[in-house]
């Protein structure tokens, strides 16, 4: 599946004063993104960096609204949710600290929209139209990969809350089918499995090779 097409290009030609890189997280739930997001973070602040760590859904009205909500909405609102608190996490979260300077870590971005909801049926297209006009392009996307039941393992108790345990097995397997699918030179595949430790040397390890650390030196 390749979805990357113009989706990065609209906001990118709308170039605007970028000081900071911006860097993401994704993989199923389990996989480790938020250790990996915390671990860099402070790495990077040892370097002597400010970095700012963030997340979707944001904290932003619509992301609290998703929170929030008893009953999981349908499959079509659900992806327009996403976009609304992404565009506001954009908007008031990502852009701000990228103009100050700041080196932005989100956990979870455009992709989790294009694996979760695309995993409940929603046709790619859809969700990359919902997400048009507004993004800023990563400079970098951890695809943080472990085994479903790995990954399942390690969130056990909280996740299952409201689906049997077979579909969340299943929906997060179709999840991880997507999420592996993915075509974007930004994609940035890094295997979840092993000690948090290790997986932060390998996440490490990837911006060196990227060049990604003498962006991060001149700034
Ligand atoms: P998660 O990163 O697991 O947040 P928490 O800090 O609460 O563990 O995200 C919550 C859930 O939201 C996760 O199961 C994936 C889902 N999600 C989507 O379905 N679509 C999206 O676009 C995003 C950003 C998240």
């Amino acid at each position: 599946m390749n979805p990357r097409m113009e989706i990065w290009q609209d906001r990118y030609s709308k170039r605007f004063a970028r000081g900071g890189a911006f860097f993401v997280f994704e993989g199923i739930d389990g996989s480790g993104k938020t250790t990996q997001a915390r671990l860099l973070a402070d790495r990077l602040e040892a370097l002597g960096l400010t970095a700012l760590r963030t997340a979707e859904p944001s904290d932003g009205p619509v992301g609290r609204l998703i929170r929030s909500a008893s009953t999981r909405p349908g499959p079509h609102e659900e992806a327009r949710l996403f976009a609304k608190d992404r565009n506001y996490h954009v908007e008031q979260i990502i852009i701000p600290a990228l103009r100050r300077g700041v080196t932005v870590i989100s956990d979870r971005y455009l992709y989790s929209s294009v694996a979760y909801q695309g995993a409940r049926g929603v046709a790619i297209k859809e969700i990359l139209s919902l997400n048009s006009g507004f993004l800023v392009k990563p400079d970098i996307i951890f695809l943080l990969l472990a085994p479903v039941e790995t990954a399942l393992a390690r969130i056990k108790s909280e996740r299952t809350e409201g689906y049997s345990q077979f579909e969340a097995v299943d929906y997060l397997r179709a999840v991880d089918r997507i999420y592996r699918s993915l075509d974007d030179p930004l994609i940035c595949p890094v295997s979840g499995e092993g000690p948090a430790d290790l997986v932060h040397e390998r996440v490490f390890a990837a911006l060196r090779e990227r060049g990604l650390l003498d962006l991060l030196s001149n700034q």
